[in-house]
């Protein structure tokens, strides 16, 4: 593997998951692989989890790791072709990506959508400049229309706690006071439909995601009948994909609540975090012995160390 932006960049989905495994057993038992090796984390946006999950999983593998936090610590850039650089940005990526490429093995890129232009988010034109420009191997952690290395952690703690061979696994749309990207979601219905999983997805009319990821999957508008009998419960806000960017609803009876997981059969409550309490889900909930969040979270090492030590090997 060469590159890590979505599930289909992993050989085999099974065989990642027996990896992650093992890694989570026996996490130091690949430093070999990076000795030596350096890898860049870029960030253009805010990270908690995913800065210090991906630090920590290079640094389980022996690697040595440097971050940026573009517009924070190094020049502003521009991403724009043809423009005249007399505004706020000294630096353009085409000259910036090749340089960082020189400087490491293998560089991690977050660059959310903006919400400028739809057709511009969905072409991935950052993560994309980083693939063709960077001569070293790209893994995303969190674009615009994805974010796999969340997906594969979410993936990793539903095969960890599930009792049965095919659980029910719900995501729903919750209400946020800000606009969010689609990306969690739409990678999160991109991994789940490589299961045999049951897998429903509901939200208020409006909210509908990309056909390039819902695909032929039938979307169950009322929550509390796709909250039957689910074994996970998955909340998530995103802005809507058909009116790009807008806040269409705060409709607060889509928050999770004790009554809406007393629908389930006993689901587990999983949010890839930061997550907003009694907006997204009420404090009951998360604080409650359903909520598998912080499991969720540590899990995010095991999937970059997997990523890692694929594209290490070659
Ligand atoms: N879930 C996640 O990606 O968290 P951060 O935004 O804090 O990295």
């Amino acid at each position: 593997m060469r590159h890590f932006t979505s599930v289909f960049d992993l050989p085999d989905l099974a065989n990642a998951l027996k990896m992650a495994c093992e890694i989570k057993s026996n996490p130091f038992g690949f430093q070999h692989l990076g000795k030596n090796k350096t890898m860049v984390l870029i960030f253009f946006n805010s990270s908690l989890r995913t800065r210090l999950s991906t630090q920590k999983a290079a640094m389980n593998l022996g690697m040595n790791t440097m971050v940026l936090n573009v517009n924070q610590d190094g020049w502003r850039m521009e991403s724009e072709l043809g423009v005249i650089m007399d505004g706020d940005k000294p630096e353009h990526l085409r000259e910036a990506i090749p340089v960082i490429g020189r400087f490491c093995d293998i560089i991690g890129v977050r660059a959310f959508a903006n919400f400028e232009s739809r057709e511009d988010d969905y072409a991935e034109k950052i993560l994309n400049q980083f693939i063709q420009l960077s001569g070293v191997p790209v893994v995303s952690m969190e674009a615009a229309t994805r974010h796999p290395l969340q997906s594969f952690a979410d993936l990793l703690t539903i095969e960890e706690y599930k009792t049965k061979p095919r659980p029910k696994v719900v995501l729903s749309w919750a209400p946020h006071p800000k606009v969010l990207p689609q990306a969690v979601p739409n990678s999160f219905v991109e991994w789940m439909r490589q299961t045999d999983y049951e897998f429903v997805v509901t939200h208020p009319k409006g909210y509908e995601l990309s056909p390039m990821f819902m695909g032929d999957l039938k979307v169950e508008y009322d929550q509390d009948r796709a909250f039957e009998s689910a074994d996970f419960i998955y909340a998530k806000n995103w802005s809507s994909y058909t009116e790009y960017g807008e806040i269409l609803s705060k409709d607060m009876s889509w928050t999770v609540t004790t009554e809406k997981m007393a629908l389930t059969d006993h689901a587990r409550f999983m949010h890839c975090l930061p997550v907003r309490r009694n907006m997204i889900v009420t404090d009951e909930v998360l604080d409650g012995p359903s909520s598998i969040v912080v499991d969720e979270a540590e899990n995010r090492v095991y999937s970059a160390q997997t990523v890692l030590k694929m594209i290490l090997e070659g």
